[in-house]
């Protein structure tokens, strides 16, 4: 290209803003405009221009956040003002406390202690980092260290995407002579759960908690190790400025969003202390849903001016405190791996462990995933082990504390036989799952049968769990067909389980005619399903929700999928060939295709509707965002429902908002969608709309 130097110049400060944009609705506002690829075309150009005009390079680049060599030893860097602790306030009467000896310095000043407002923020659990702007520029970036010097990570922070390297000003807007900003670089669950596993494959010890792999991830001499973790960051505060103005600490946080800093949306300004306490419940109960951990909620007095008046003692301002949440990780004793079977035969291993608290819950329970994943943490039975609760309800093995080990501990190997029914296991080559190849092993059975009536499958209301394995115990059921032919006089007065009352004596739990009643009408109802779900509560392997869908469309009549083979099916967009290869298995087995043409005779749908034929994506181009607890669905499985629908899921309200789906507990983007009078929906609203047409 025989542009001029100066047309180089040019372009490259158009890329670069172009980029840092981009960046910017990326990470910190969740809205990207591009796709990552037409990001990457960007980002190529201003490398390749760069490379023409080596002089162009600035550190402000965003070609510039990955690269740096590798250092000898951090550099120290002092704060420009201290950064101090918080004191911890562990339950209601000791945040109340706080408030009265804060109250009773104000009055004694001549202040109004009622007149005090408050902000309340969730504490995240990673590394306090300050990062310093001189002119607008990112100019350095330290960990806390000691409070007063830390070390000079600039190089790792720049790795961090949601970090802007220039400030985001108005056009005309002068940017402050020099700002420090504080926040915490945290690693977002899933990676650390990916990381730890990562670690115990090359034999290095787990990291306890997502603030550990945080810290560790930067402070590392080599910036490709940061860069290769998908760190965050959420700024919290404003510490040390020149020509700024701000009289509060919510004025610092709306300064700094409209700066392009990353600042939590749910932070809440109070006009007095009676919702505070209520708030930091309320970030209690969304910790299970966020995909970073809290280890609390942050209360700070708002108006700087308080502060000042306030102090600091020792080394905790006496504006601020914590309200701490017991912890989501916990150590306890692996005593035994237990194994389940399920509906397709797999051998499901789970922890059996001492009991111990996590996030407020006592666990006993935890998945263990597979053989594999057991070995590359390497769990044993006996270990000393680390629990994890969060972004879950299912508590994970994080790993094991390999210190702490006698000797004793046994290394795990999967039966050889199925727990079920005894059949031999197997476990075929290339697959981490080990499996029971009894296709009439009592376990998968009833898995399947479970699966079939399940929420996200047929939703057969009035038939749970516990319910379809006492049918099977009574011979009762021994497939899924078998449910339409239930007959009232089978059920009522059916003896489900039994308890021994005061006396001492037997009373047996009978089925009663209204829940007969609701069973029956349930499974009448649930002849109505759409033929893709009916698919996908066959429980066919690998066909998952959206398969399903993919399925159905491609094939209207089960006939047709039946007859296809696995060239045919593996034809379908989005569709392997291991999929097609477990449909063809699916329907080689006669007892399977018995079961089929039972169900069509029941009523079932089995084939696409003209109806569905013409709305297969419902929510083509509308964007949802989901906040709080759903009565049954996982929020991966909403998100699935809305995809599969042709629904967009993001994680902030805003404009391009469609729908909010709020459930219990919400967050404040509850609030901010009435703010903005977006149509709010229940999770049955959501199922409703997925299914539409
Ligand atoms: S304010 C008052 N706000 O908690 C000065 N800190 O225990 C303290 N932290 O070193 C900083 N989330 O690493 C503040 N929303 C938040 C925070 C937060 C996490 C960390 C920070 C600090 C430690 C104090």
């Amino acid at each position: 290209m025989a542009e001029t130097r100066q047309q180089a110049a040019k372009r490259a400060e158009q890329l670069r803003a172009e980029l840092e944009r981009h960046n910017y609705l990326y990470y910190v506002l969740d809205q990207p405009e591009i796709s990552d690829a037409e990001y990457d075309r960007l980002f190529n150009e201003l490398k390749q221009l760069e490379e023409r005009y080596p002089g162009l390079v600035v550190p402000d680049s965003p070609t510039q956040r990955v690269g740096a060599e590798p250092l000898e030893s951090f550099r120290q860097i002092e704060h420009p003002r201290p950064m101090f602790s918080l004191a911890n306030a562990r339950n209601r009467q000791e945040l109340e406390e706080w408030r009265r000896r804060l109250s009773k310095i104000l009055k004694d000043a001549g202040e109004d202690p009622d007149a005090v407002t408050y902000v309340t923020e969730p504490k995240i659990d990673g590394l306090a980092v300050s990062l310093v702007y001189r002119d607008g520029h990112l100019a350095s970036g330290a960990t806390r260290g000691n409070g007063e010097v830390g070390e000079d990570v600039t190089n790792n922070l720049r790795t961090i995407g949601a970090i802007p390297l220039v400030m985001r000003l108005e056009p005309g807007e002068k940017p402050p002579s020099l700002v420090e900003v504080r926040g915490e670089v945290y690693l977002p669950l899933a990676a650390f759960e990916r990381l730890n596993e990562e670690r115990a494959a090359v034999g290095e010890p787990a990291f306890a908690n997502p603030r550990n792999a945080a810290a560790g991830s930067i402070r590392q001499l080599d910036p490709q190790v940061a860069a290769a973790r998908p760190l965050n960051i959420w700024c919290y505060q404003v510490g040390y400025s020149e020509g700024l103005k701000l009289d509060s600490h919510w004025q610092a946080l709306e300064w700094l969003r409209g700066h392009g800093f990353r600042v939590n949306p749910e932070m809440r300004r109070h006009e007095d202390f009676t919702t505070v306490y209520d708030e930091c419940l309320a970030w209690e109960e969304r910790r299970p849903q966020l995909d970073y951990d809290i280890d609390g909620a942050v209360v700070k007095v708002d108006d700087y001016r308080l502060q000042d008046i306030l102090g600091i003692a020792g080394r905790d301002p006496r504006w601020a405190i914590a309200y701490k949440f017991p912890p989501s990780t916990a150590e306890t004793k692996l005593l035994e791996i237990g194994i389940n079977v399920g509906r397709t035969g797999a051998l499901n291993p789970f922890a059996v462990m001492e009991p111990v608290e996590v996030g407020g819950v006592t666990v006993s329970h935890a998945t263990l995933h597979n053989e594999d994943d057991i070995h590359r943490k390497d769990i044993r039975v006996g270990d000393t082990v680390i629990v994890q609760r969060a972004g879950d309800v299912i508590p994970q093995v994080v790993g094991a504390v390999t210190r702490k080990r006698t000797g004793g501990e046994k290394v795990f190997h999967m039966p050889e036989h199925c727990p079920s029914c005894g059949a031999a296991t197997v476990r075929p080559e290339g697959e981490v799952v080990v499996r029971c190849p009894n296709r009439s092993c009592p376990s998968q059975i009833v898995e399947s049968i479970k699966h079939f009536v399940s929420k996200g499958a047929m939703d057969i209301d009035g038939v749970g769990e516990k319910l379809v394995e006492r049918l099977f115990e009574l011979g009762l059921i021994s497939n899924m067909a078998d449910l339409y032919d239930l007959r009232r006089e089978d059920l009522v007065g059916l003896e489900l389980s039994s308890s021994i009352n005061e006396k001492g004596k037997r009373v047996p739990h009978r089925l009663q005619e209204k829940s007969v009643n609701n069973m029956l009408s349930s499974l009448e109802e649930s002849k109505q399903r759409p033929y893709h779900r009916v698919l996908f509560a066959l429980g066919i392997r690998h066909v998952g929700s959206i398969n399903a869908q993919l399925l159905a469309a491609r094939f209207p009549d089960i006939d047709l999928l039946a007859d296809a083979g696995r060239e045919q099916v593996a034809e379908v967009d989005g569709i392997g060939p291991k999929i097609a290869e477990a449909v063809e298995e699916f329907f080689a087995e006669p007892r399977n295709r018995e079961t089929v043409s039972r169900l069509r005779r029941a009523g079932l749908n089995f084939a696409v509707t003209d109806a569905e034929a013409g709305a297969a994506r419902p929510l083509e181009g509308t964007r949802f965002v989901l906040t709080g607890t759903l009565p049954t669905l996982s929020r991966s499985r909403a998100k699935e429902l809305i995809e599969a629908a042709g629904g967009k899921v993001s994680s902030s309200v805003g404009k391009g908002t469609d729908y909010v789906v709020v459930g219990e507990n919400p967050g404040s983007k509850a609030e901010k969608a009435r703010e903005l009078g977006k149509t709010i929906l229940s999770e049955d609203d959501l199922v409703r709309l997925t299914e539409a047409g």
